[in-house]
C-alpha cells in the first residue's frame, strides 16, 4: 500500500495521468513456480543467460541453445543473417533459432526507431524528434507498428523505450531521449509501452518492452556515455531520472535494463539500494543487465568477475546479457560455470536463483510463450508510412525564417520557383550527398550499430530530401547540384531571387552510444571504428559551412536568392559560431533531427507549404534547449 501511495504521489507531483497498472506479473507466480520446481539448477542458470546470436555461432552454433538451456538471445548491433538482412533471411534464421529451444526463447532487438535490423523497414524519427512532436498518441501508434514489424521478422522483445531525460547534449545517446524534461519523457514512455505491449486481460499481445537504462544514463557528468553521475542530492536525481520509468511502470513494462553508468563510483549493476528503493516497489517484471555490463563493472572496479556477478544478481539482476568480447569467459558454458560456482559456493542463494527464474517465467507466461499463443498478428490501425510521415513533419523545428529584409522564405512558392540549387559538403564514407542520403537521415542503429550511410536497404517508398522536394516542387523545376558556375548563371538571368531557392543540408554522421560523445573526451571512444568523425570534430558541437558551400552561398545571397539550411542531427548543434555560421548566413534554418524513412518528404512538405506549421499547437516545439 505504501508503495502505491508513493507511486500515486509521484504522479501527482508530475501533474500527470492515470496510474492503474494493467498487469501485475505476479498473477502468473503460481504457474511459474510450478515450472521452476521441476527445473535443474543448470536449467535455471540457462534461463538467466542471454547471449547474442553472434556469440552462439562463435560458440559452435545453434545446438548450444539447447545444451545451455538458454532463456533468450539478442541480435546485437552488427548482427546480419547469412545472405544479407532481408526480411526473409531474418524470418528463416529466427525460426531456426527458435526450433532449438526447450523453453521458448525471448528474442531481443534494438528496434529503437523501427525494425532497423531488417532491410527496407520503415524507420521512424529517432526519439529526440518524437519529443518535438509533443504527441504521445502518435508515439503509441509508432510503438504498435514497431511491435508488428519486429514480430513479423521473428522477434518478441524490443529494447526500447529509452527513458533518459538527457541533461547534457554532449552525450552520444541524446537522440534516444524524448527530451530534457522528465515529465514529458514520462508521457512518452507510457505511450510507447502501451502501444508496444498491447496488454489485455493480463496478456501481452504485442511484444515485451525493455525500458532502459536504469537509472541515470542521461545524467552522467559531462554527458559521458557509460560514465559516472555525481549525486549530491538523491531527491533531485530521482526527480530528474525516475519519471520516465514511472511512465513505463504505469503501463506494466515487463522488463527493465540496467544502465552501464555509475552513481558516485558504483556501477548501476551493483546498486542494490537504488533497485530496492526505486525499482522493485513499482515493477513486477524481470531485470536484465546491459550487453557485457557485468564484465565492464568488474573491469571498472578491478574486482574478480565472479564476485561482481554475484553482487549484481544479489542486487536484483535476473538475466545477464553476455558477450564473447571480454576475457572473463570464452564460451557460454564458461559463463554458466562461473554462475553455477557462485551458487554452489553460497555467494548466490538458491532462493535468489529461483526468484530470478520465476520473474523471467512470469513474463514469458504473460506473453503466451509457454503454451498458447497470445500474441496478435493483426495489423495496427492506419498506414505505417502516413504515421512515419506525420511524425517526421511534426518533429521539424523552424529555427529561423527571416531574411535580411525581414521577409520569410517559407512556404516556398512552387508556381514561381523553377530553379532549385542543392548544396551539401562532400560525402562522408560510402554515403551520398546529405540531400540524398536516407541512411544519414536515419542515424545510428540501422542495419549496423553505427548506422549505414547511403540508400542501400531502404524501401522504395522512402524519400531523401531531394526525392521529397522533386515530388512537391514545380514539375518543370531545374536542379543544380553543388554548381560551380553560379555567378554566370545569375548574370545570364537564369537564376534570380524570384525563380530560385537554395537548399543546404548539413548533417552529423551516424553514430551510436559512446561513439557519438562530443567534447567530453570519453575514453571509450574508438577512432578506428569511426572514420567519419575526425578528432577535431569530436571536440565540440559546432556545425559550420565548408569553404566551397560558403562561397556558393555568398554568391546566392548577394543576389537576393534565399538559402534554406536543413540540419540533420541527433542533438541541438552550435550553428551560430564563427564567420561561417549557418544560422547567420541562411534565410531559413530547419532542424530536422534524424527523421528516418519519410524524413525527406516531411521536410519537402514543410518547405513547400503542404505541411502547415502550427496547425497542432504543441507540435514542432523543442524538447531540448537549442544553444544558438
Ligand atoms: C546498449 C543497449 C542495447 C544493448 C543490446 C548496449 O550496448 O547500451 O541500449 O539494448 O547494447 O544491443
Amino acid at each position: 500500500m505504501r508503495a502505491i501511495i508513493a507511486f500515486v504521489s509521484f504522479f501527482i507531483f508530475l501533474n500527470s495521468y492515470a496510474v492503474t497498472q494493467p498487469l501485475d506479473y505476479r498473477v502468473y507466480e503460481g504457474e511459474a513456480k510450478k515450472i521452476v520446481n521441476r527445473m535443474t539448477l543448470e536449467e535455471k542458470v540457462g534461463q538467466m543467460t542471454l547471449p547474442s546470436i553472434d556469440f552462439i555461432y562463435h560458440d559452435g552454433g545453434l545446438k548450444v541453445i539447447r545444451t545451455a538451456h538458454l532463456g533468450g538471445v539478442i541480435a546485437e548491433g552488427n548482427t546480419v543473417p547469412k545472405g544479407g538482412p532481408s526480411l526473409q533471411n531474418w524470418k528463416e534464421w529466427i525460426q531456426e533459432i527458435k526450433r532449438h529451444a526447450e523453453i521458448p526463447l525471448l528474442i531481443g532487438t534494438d528496434a529503437i526507431h523501427g525494425d532497423q535490423h531488417v532491410a527496407n523497414s520503415v524507420i521512424f524519427p529517432q526519439n529526440i524528434g518524437l519529443g518535438a512532436t509533443h504527441d504521445p498518441a502518435l508515439v503509441e501508434k509508432i510503438a504498435a507498428w514497431t511491435a508488428y514489424d519486429i514480430k513479423r521478422s521473428g522477434f518478441n522483445w524490443v529494447f526500447a523505450p529509452t527513458v533518459a531525460a538527457a541533461q547534457d547534449i554532449r552525450w552520444g545517446r541524446t537522440y534516444e531521449s524524448f527530451g530534457a524534461d522528465s515529465s514529458l519523457v514520462a508521457q512518452f514512455s507510457a505511450a510507447y509501452v502501451h502501444g508496444a505491449q498491447q496488454i489485455e486481460n493480463n496478456k501481452i499481445q504485442g511484444v515485451l518492452t525493455s525500458t532502459k537504462h536504469f537509472i541515470g544514463d542521461g545524467n552522467t557528468d559531462f554527458g559521458v556515455d557509460e560514465g559516472n553521475v555525481t549525486v549530491h542530492d538523491q531527491d533531485v536525481f530521482i526527480r530528474t531520472n525516475l519519471p520516465g520509468f514511472l511512465g513505463a511502470f504505469s503501463e506494466s513494462t515487463g522488463n527493465v535494463m540496467i544502465s552501464y553508468s555509475s552513481i558516485n563510483g558504483l556501477p548501476m549493476s551493483l546498486q542494490k539500494e537504488y533497485l530496492t528503493k526505486y525499482l522493485f516497489p513499482y515493477f513486477s517484471g524481470f531485470v536484465v543487465s546491459d550487453y557485457g555490463a557485468i564484465d565492464k563493472s568488474a573491469k571498472k572496479l578491478k574486482k574478480p568477475y565472479n564476485i561482481v556477478l554475484a553482487n549484481s544478481v544479489n542486487s536484483g539482476i535476473d538475466m545477464i546479457m553476455i558477450t564473447s568480447t571480454y576475457p572473463f569467459f570464452k564460451t557460454i558454458n564458461g559463463f554458466q560455470h562461473i554462475l553455477l560456482k557462485d551458487v554452489k559456493s553460497g555467494l548466490i542463494s538458491k532462493a535468489r536463483i529461483d526468484e530470478a527464474v520465476t520473474r523471467i517465467l512470469q513474463v514469458k507466461l504473460a506473453m503466451g510463450l509457454m503454451s498458447q499463443k497470445f500474441s496478435t498478428d493483426a495489423k495496427p490501425e492506419g498506414d505505417e508510412y502516413v504515421i512515419a510521415l506525420k511524425a517526421a513533419e511534426e518533429s521539424l523545428i523552424i529555427l529561423k525564417n527571416r531574411d535580411k529584409n525581414n521577409q520569410s522564405t517559407l512556404p516556398v512558392d512552387s508556381d514561381n520557383i523553377t530553379n532549385i540549387v542543392m548544396l551539401a559538403p562532400a560525402k562522408v564514407r560510402n554515403g551520398e550527398y546529405a540531400f540524398n542520403d536516407i541512411g544519414l537521415q536515419s542515424g545510428g542503429w540501422r542495419i549496423y550499430w553505427q548506422g549505414l550511410l547511403g540508400n542501400r536497404y531502404t524501401d522504395s517508398k522512402a524519400s531523401s530530401i531531394l526525392t521529397g522536394i522533386k515530388k512537391v516542387a514545380n514539375k518543370n523545376a531545374n536542379y543544380y547540384f553543388n554548381p560551380n558556375k553560379l555567378t554566370s548563371l545569375i548574370q545570364r538571368h537564369t537564376l534570380s531571387r524570384k525563380n530560385t531557392i537554395a537548399v543546404v543540408v548539413l548533417a552529423e554522421p551516424p553514430y551510436s552510444e559512446f561513439m557519438g560523445d562530443v567534447g567530453n573526451n570519453n575514453p571509450l571512444y574508438d577512432a578506428s571504428k569511426n572514420r567519419a568523425v575526425s578528432e577535431s570534430q569530436r571536440k565540440n558541437l559546432i556545425m559550420n559551412f565548408d569553404a566551397e558551400t560558403l562561397s556558393r552561398i555568398k554568391v546566392l545571397r548577394e543576389n537576393g536568392i534565399h538559402v534554406v539550411t536543413i540540419v540533420l542531427s541527433g542533438r541541438p548543434m552550435q550553428i551560430n559560431q564563427g564567420i561561417n555560421a549557418p544560422y547567420k548566413l541562411s534565410d531559413c534554418v530547419i532542424a530536422a533531427w534524424l527523421p528516418g524513412t519519410m524524413g525527406g518528404q516531411a521536410i519537402a512538405n514543410a518547405m513547400f507549404g503542404l505541411y502547415r506549421f502550427g496547425e497542432r499547437s504543441k507540435a514542432n516545439t523543442l524538447s531540448f534547449n537549442w544553444p544558438i
